[in-house]
Formats: structure tokens, sequence, C-alpha cells
């Protein structure tokens, strides 16, 4: 487990205080996926850099499988250092050598025999499915397969942690699916927790069991995925969500209601279930009302499908409350609508 006690860090611009990082407390369990959201300068790099201790806090303690790092010698860190690898957005991988020479450098650095080194390099460019690129140099290659090689790189040295910083942000969509489907294998076959930055929704809901997100060098809101998506709290959550799962009826839907008694209108959320017809088939028939279906949407996270449904009810008010309560019975979250402006 990954634990952030405390942590606070402050940096210096111009006889200015920059709170990058302000108390946070926050554990990854160890062998999740854990992603850390936000909008842009909102501390991520600064907490993920801080995991390796690449960054100091300035207060506060990182403890990682119930090791103080923040109280670690020079020496110990760089031996705990190797157990993290580490992706980056741009990849960062030397122009001059080859993908072979590239994944070879930590083995290197840390002072593998050549027979040692050769075996697993073979058995990483066999992961990552580029045997045929070994000789190739960096820019013969595309984006995702550069990622691929920066990943076989930071797992060269077999680490428990794997850190990865806006890792598919420079991807087009279909190549950030590969990337992130590699990092799930990854995760899947070694055990190795993935701490994963980024400011894509869409990359959270795919892969990551946990999500923390953050806003001006503070954790707002964290929890499963499937917690923080079924019951967002903040303001800033529910934005995030709004990108991948439509959280309010569309303004052009509402504008084109016949019967413009926004009061009316609900949405239903269904977790875990794909009955979401039946169900909304069942109340039909049971009561005198006039149900009207506006908007729909779900969404798949970590196997478990969360559906969205926008509806109009109308009729005689006592109907209309049992109707409610019928979807409340049948495990379906009711709330008025919240009608965008
Ligand atoms: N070396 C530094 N010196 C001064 N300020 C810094 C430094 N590094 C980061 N900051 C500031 O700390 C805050 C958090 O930065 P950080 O890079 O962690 O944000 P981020 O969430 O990763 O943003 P992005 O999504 O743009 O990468 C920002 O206000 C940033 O300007
Ligand atoms: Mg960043």
């Amino acid at each position: 487990m990954i634990e952030f006690k405390n942590i606070s860090k402050h940096y210096q611009l111009k006889g200015q205080t920059i709170r990058a990082l302000d108390q946070i407390n926050l554990q990854i369990p160890a062998g999740s996926i854990f992603g850390i959201i936000g909008y842009s300068g909102a501390g991520k790099s600064t907490l993920i850099r801080l995991i390796n201790l690449l960054e100091r806090p300035n207060e506060g303690q990182v403890i990682i499988n119930q090791k103080d790092f923040t109280a670690l010698d020079a020496r110990s860190l760089r031996q705990e250092r190797a157990n993290i690898g580490m992706i980056f957005q741009h990849f960062n991988l030397l122009q001059t050598k080859t993908v072979a020479a590239n994944i070879e450098m930590p083995m290197k650095l840390l002072g593998w025999g050549k027979a040692e080194r050769e075996k697993r390099l073979n058995e990483l460019l066999e992961f990552i499915d580029l045997k045929h690129k070994k000789d190739a140099f960096p820019d013969e290659l595309s984006g995702g397969q550069k990622q691929r090689v920066g990943i076989a790189r930071a797992l060269a040295n077999h680490p428990k942690i794997l850190l990865c910083d806006e890792a598919t942000s420079a991807l087009d969509p279909q190549t950030t699916k590969s990337v992130l489907a590699l990092l799930k294998k990854i995760n899947q076959e070694q055990g190795i927790t993935i701490v994963m930055v980024t400011h894509e929704m869409d990359v959270i809901e795919s892969v990551c069991d946990y999500v923390a997100v953050m806003e001006q060098g503070k954790v707002i809101e964290t929890g499963s995925t499937i917690d923080l998506f079924s019951q967002p709290v903040h303001s800033t959550t529910k934005n995030f969500i709004q990108t991948v799962l439509q959280q309010q009826l569309p303004v052009n839907i509402l504008q084109n209601l016949e019967n413009q008694n926004h009061n009316s209108i609900y949405s239903l959320q269904f977790l875990g279930t794909s009955a979401q017809e039946t169900v909304v088939q069942a109340a039909i028939k049971q009561f005198d009302i006039s149900l009207n279906i506006l908007f729909a949407n779900m969404t798949e996270i970590n196997g478990t499908v969360i559906g969205q449904m926008f509806i109009q009810l109308l009729g005689d008010p006592a109907l209309v409350q049992q109707t409610i309560q019928f979807f409340e019975q049948h495990g379906v979250k009711v709330e008025q609508s919240g009608v965008s402006a």
C-alpha cells in the first residue's frame, strides 16, 4: 500500500507561495489501478512524483509497504526506487538509441550482466509485441509503439509499482485503448500497483479500480470508481463524470418538450443491472400515468453497468409519487432532474 500522510508541498515563485499540495491524506491499495484526476494545475504530477520522491514534500510522510520513504537515506532510497517504474506523456525515450538500447538502459544502470539483459529484453519485446522493432530508433515508431517501449523500459527491472503521468494523453483514442489494455494486463498478470494521473474520465472509467479527484492541491473526493460514478458528491467530480455519462438532460431536448413543466422531469439511475426497460415497462403497466422517456445512456465500469435515464412523469401527483416509490423499490435511484440553465 502507498500512503500519503498529511502531505504538503509548496513552491516559491517570484516571492509568492504556491500550494501545489495541501494536506493530502490518501491510501492506494496494493495491486490496484488507482486513478488521479483533476484539471490542469491541480497538483497531480506533483503528487505522483512524490511516490518515488522525485519531489520532496515540505510536510508529511510517504509510506510504501509500511516503509517511510521520506525518512530513507540516499542509498536506501535509490534501492527502493528501483522497485518503482514510471512512464510519461511524451515517452522520454533516448532518440539516439535503438528500442533495444532504450529498454536495456535501466538494467545496465543496475549493473546486470549481458546474458541476463538479453533474456529480459527478449521477454519484454515479446510482451509489448515489438520484437520486429528491436533495432529501430524512436522516431521510426508510432506514438503507441513509443509508449510500449516506455512501458517495457519501466518494467525491465520487475517493479512493484508503475507510475503513469498522462501516459495516454498524446495518443489517439484507438491507441489509447490498446495501451490501457496493456496496462490492465500488467496489473492483472503481474499484480503490479499502477498509479495513473489523467485529466480524462474515460481513462479512469475503463481501467481504474479507485479514483481520487484533485483540485487546487487537495483531494476533494476519493473512492472506488463505481461508487464515485454512481454517487458523486463534489461538483468537479460531477463535471468529470458528465464527460462520459450524461448527468443532465441536454438543453435542446428540454426546449423541445411539449409540456414545459420541468418539475415533472426525473433522472433515474440504474446500477449493476441492464434491466432498465423491464422496470420502466412494469411501471407504465402498473400506474395510470404518462411516462415519457426523454433521454437515456449507459456505460460500463469494471464490469458493472451504470445507466442514466431522463423521464417526464405526468399525471395525478399521488400516482406520480407511487411510481417514484416503485422505482426506488426496484433499486433505481430517482432524483428530480437537475435542469440545466
Ligand atoms: N517546479 C515548480 N515551481 C513552481 N511551481 C510549480 C512547480 N511545479 C509545479 N508547480 C505549480 O504547482 C501546481 C501544481 O502543478 P502540477 O504540475 O502538479 O499540476 P498538474 O495537476 O499535474 O497539472 P497538468 O494537468 O497541467 O499537468 C501548479 O500551480 C504549478 O504551477
Ligand atoms: Mg501534470
